[in-house]
C-alpha cells in the first residue's frame, strides 16, 4: 500500500500556561521517536512567563526551547485571548503545518484553535471532551469552543467520549488515547522521589497536607478566601500544611490582608510555586492533597493518594468514580480531611482508569500517522 505520508507530517505544538507543559512533553517525545515521520515546531504564547511558572518545566521535563515565544503575558480574558490570536496568526501562516496540536483548556488552547480553524488548518486537541458543566469556569468555555472546532479529539477517558457524542461530534473525529499527564508522571516519578522534597521542607513523610489553590472562584473573593485561610489554619493545627502559593493567590491574600497571618501560623509552610518534580514528590508523600487543580486530581488518582477537591464539580469524574478524589466544601472539609487521612493510613488500594498507563502519547503518534 502507498505511504499516505511520503514527506514528514508538519506539526505545530502550542503551549501557554503551567498545566500545558507536562502534556506537550510526552507528545513531542513520542512523535520524535517515529524516525523522521514528523517535523515539529513549538510555540509558547507566553501566557505564563515567570521562571517558576514556565521555564522550570522546560528544564525538568527536557522540552526543547520554543521556536517562537509570543510573549503575551497577563491581562483580562478578552485582552489575553485577542493578543494570542493576533500574534499566533503570522506564526501559523509561516509554518503552514499539517496539524496544530493544542492541549488542555487554558486561554492559549482556545485562542490558537480559533485562529487555526479560520485559516483552515487542522487542529488536534489533546485532553478533549472533559466537561464540568459549569460555564462560570473560564476553562469550560475554552473546552467547549476548542472541541467544537478541532478536527481530531484525543480523549483521556470514556466519559469524555460520551460528552462529545452527546454534543453531536461525529465519532470519526473522536479517539480515546488515554491520559498524557500520566505519561509524564510515569516517566518522572522516580526522579521526583529521589529529590526528597518533604525532607528539605522539614515535614514528615506521609505526615502533611499538600495544598494548591488558584481558581478564581476560590481565591478572587474576599469572603471565600478568608474562609479558606481560616480553614487552612485549623488544618495546620492538626498536620503540617505545605502550600506553594500561585501568583494569583498570593496577590489576593496580600490584597485582603490575609498573607501575614497565614504565614505566621505554626505548622503552615507557605512557599513559592514549585516545579513539576517537587509537586509530584509532595503529592506522593502527602497524607492527603487539598486542591482545586485539574492535574493534581489525576496525579493523586494514579498515586492512590487521597485528594480533596475544593470545588462544586469536576471535569474529571473518573478521578472520583475510579480514583482517590472527593469533592469537598469548606463546611465539610474538617470531616472530609479526617476521612481522607484514615484512608491513607489504612493503605486502601484503589484502581486506576484504563489507558492511564504511560503510553497515551504513543497512541497519539499512531492516530496522527493514520489520519
Ligand atoms: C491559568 C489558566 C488555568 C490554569 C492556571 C494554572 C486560563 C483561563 N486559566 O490561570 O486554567 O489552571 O493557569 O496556573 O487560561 N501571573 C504571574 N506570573 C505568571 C503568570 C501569571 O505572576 O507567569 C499572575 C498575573 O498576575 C496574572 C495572574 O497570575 O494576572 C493570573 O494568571 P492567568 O494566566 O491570567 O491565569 P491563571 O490564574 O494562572
Amino acid at each position: 500500500m502507498a505511504d499516505p505520508h511520503p514527506r514528514p507530517i508538519k506539526v505545530l505544538h502550542v503551549v501557554g500556561a503551567r498545566p500545558n507543559f507536562m502534556k506537550v512533553a510526552p507528545v513531542m517525545r513520542a512523535l520524535a521517536a517515529r524516525g523522521g515521520r514528523f517535523e515539529q515546531r513549538l510555540v509558547h504564547t507566553g501566557q505564563h512567563y515567570d521562571q517558576a511558572m514556565s521555564q522550570v518545566f522546560f528544564e525538568e521535563l527536557e522540552i526543547t526551547p520554543p521556536d517562537e515565544n509570543l510573549e503575551v503575558g497577563s491581562g483580562s480574558h478578552a485582552w489575553q485571548t485577542a493578543q494570542i490570536m493576533m500574534r499566533f496568526e503570522p506564526v501559523l501562516t509561516d509554518a503552514a503545518p499539517d496539524w496544530v496540536i493544542v492541549v488542555g483548556d487554558v486561554n492559549s488552547t482556545m485562542a490558537c484553535t480559533l485562529v487555526a480553524s479560520k485559516v483552515g488548518a487542522r487542529v488536534a486537541h489533546v485532553e478533549a471532551g472533559l466537561r464540568s458543566f459549569d460555564r462560570d469556569m473560564p476553562e469550560e468555555i475554552n473546552r467547549l469552543v476548542t472541541d467544537a472546532l478541532a478536527n481530531l479529539l484525543l480523549t483521556p477517558s470514556p466519559d469524555a467520549d460520551e460528552n462529545l457524542r452527546r454534543e453531536g461530534i461525529p465519532p470519526e473525529r473522536i479517539r480515546q488515547v488515554g491520559n498524557v499527564m500520566i505519561d509524564t508522571l510515569c516517566r518522572n516519578l522516580e526522579r521526583a522521589r529521589a529529590r526528597h522534597v518533604h525532607r528539605r521542607l522539614g515535614v514528615p513523610p506521609r505526615g502533611f497536607v499538600y495544598v494548591t489553590l488558584h481558581r478564581p472562584s476560590n481565591v478572587d473573593g474576599r469572603e471565600s478566601l478568608r474562609a479558606i485561610a481560616d480553614c487552612l489554619s485549623g488544618t495546620a493545627e492538626r498536620r503540617p500544611v505545605v502550600f506553594p502559593v500561585h501568583p494569583r493567590t498570593r496577590q489576593r491574600l496580600a490584597d485582603f490582608g490575609l498573607l501575614a497571618g497565614l504565614e505566621s501560623r505554626a505548622g503552615m509552610r507557605l512557599i513559592e510555586p514549585v516545579g513539576y518534580l517537587d509537586s509530584i514528590g509532595l503529592a506522593d508523600q502527602a497524607s492527603c492533597v487539598l486542591t482545586d487543580s485539574g492535574g493534581l486530581q489525576e496525579e493523586t488518582t494514579f498515586l492512590r493518594v487521597p485528594c480533596l477537591t475544593l470545588r462544586p464539580n469536576t471535569e474529571r469524574p473518573v478521578t472520583i468514580t475510579q480514583g482517590s478524589n472527593h469533592l469537598t466544601t469548606l463546611a465539610t472539609l474538617p470531616a472530609d480531611l479526617d476521612e481522607a487521612l484514615h484512608r491513607r493510613e489504612s493503605g486502601e488500594t484503589l484502581p486506576c482508569p484504563p489507558l492511564w498507563d504511560g503510553r497515551a502519547a504513543e497512541r497519539i503518534a499512531d492516530v496522527l500517522l493514520e489520519a
